[in-house]
């Protein structure tokens, strides 16, 4: 079994089948709707960055110093990491994938929205930002990061048990544009996130849940809590 924990907003911890625990977009000690702070998290074997706005980024730095894990991100994300004092860094690019050991095959997905590094003041960083599509060893998670919804997610279909998809609308899909990702998709799955962060990102998940039907099981997660799949 995999186990996922929602700690709010995007960040997620991924327990692997095979062993690996990975740290999913991490902002933890300015999350609003997160109760942990860095200092409870470990251990943690790799970080996977889906972009470098302030909430997917803010805490990567120290967590991966207290952890010593390694940060995968793009290949800008990874170099700015460096220049940071950071030196287990993997950088990829949107489309390509690697197998990583206690995890399985993990590839970056197209997602459309923006990207610059938060703590990067020079803006030589910037890049696009992306989502994740792990393969442990046949089950399928998809991590979407922040996105538009985007016809590209069709590609996806087939290959997610679980997909997690931001619904907060305003930097992201909202509930409406995200029940059409899950048809593209057509995750066994999915859980909600980007939502009741701040107000800005208010959201009834129900109404995520409704507009999905029966396409897919939507889990409603509380911020701390997770499913085994
Ligand atoms: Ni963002
Ligand atoms: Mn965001």
């Amino acid at each position: 079994m995999a186990k996922l924990t929602w700690h709010g907003h995007s960040t997620c911890t991924l327990v692997a089948e095979a062993g690996a625990t990975v740290v999913i977009d991490p902002f933890f000690d300015e999350n609003p709707a997160c109760e942990l702070g860095v200092a409870d998290i470990s251990p943690v074997d790799y970080i996977l960055v889906t972009h470098g706005h302030f909430d997917h980024f803010a805490d990567c730095i120290p967590l991966a110093q207290s952890t010593g894990a390694t940060v995968i991100g793009t290949f800008e994300i990874a170099a700015f990491l460096q220049t940071q004092g950071i030196e287990n860094v993997h950088g990829m690019n949107i489309g390509g994938g690697h197998h990583f050991d206690g995890v399985g095959y993990v590839k970056m997905t197209p997602a459309l929205h923006t990207g610059s590094v938060h703590g990067d003041e020079t803006g030589a960083y910037a890049t696009l930002a992306a989502g994740f599509l792990i393969d442990m060893e046949g089950k399928g998670f998809h991590h979407a990061g922040d996105t538009a919804l985007t016809r590209d997610m069709e590609l996806l279909r087939g290959q997610v048990d679980v997909a997690v998809l931001p619904i907060g609308d305003n930097f992201t899909m909202g509930p409406a544009d995200a029940a059409r990702a899950v048809d593209f998709i057509s995750p066994k799955i999915v859980v909600p996130i980007h939502y009741n962060t701040w107000d800005i990102v208010a959201q009834d998940p129900e109404l995520f849940r409704r507009e999905v039907g029966d396409k897919a099981q939507v889990q409603i997660l509380n911020p701390g809590e997770s499913l085994e799949f």
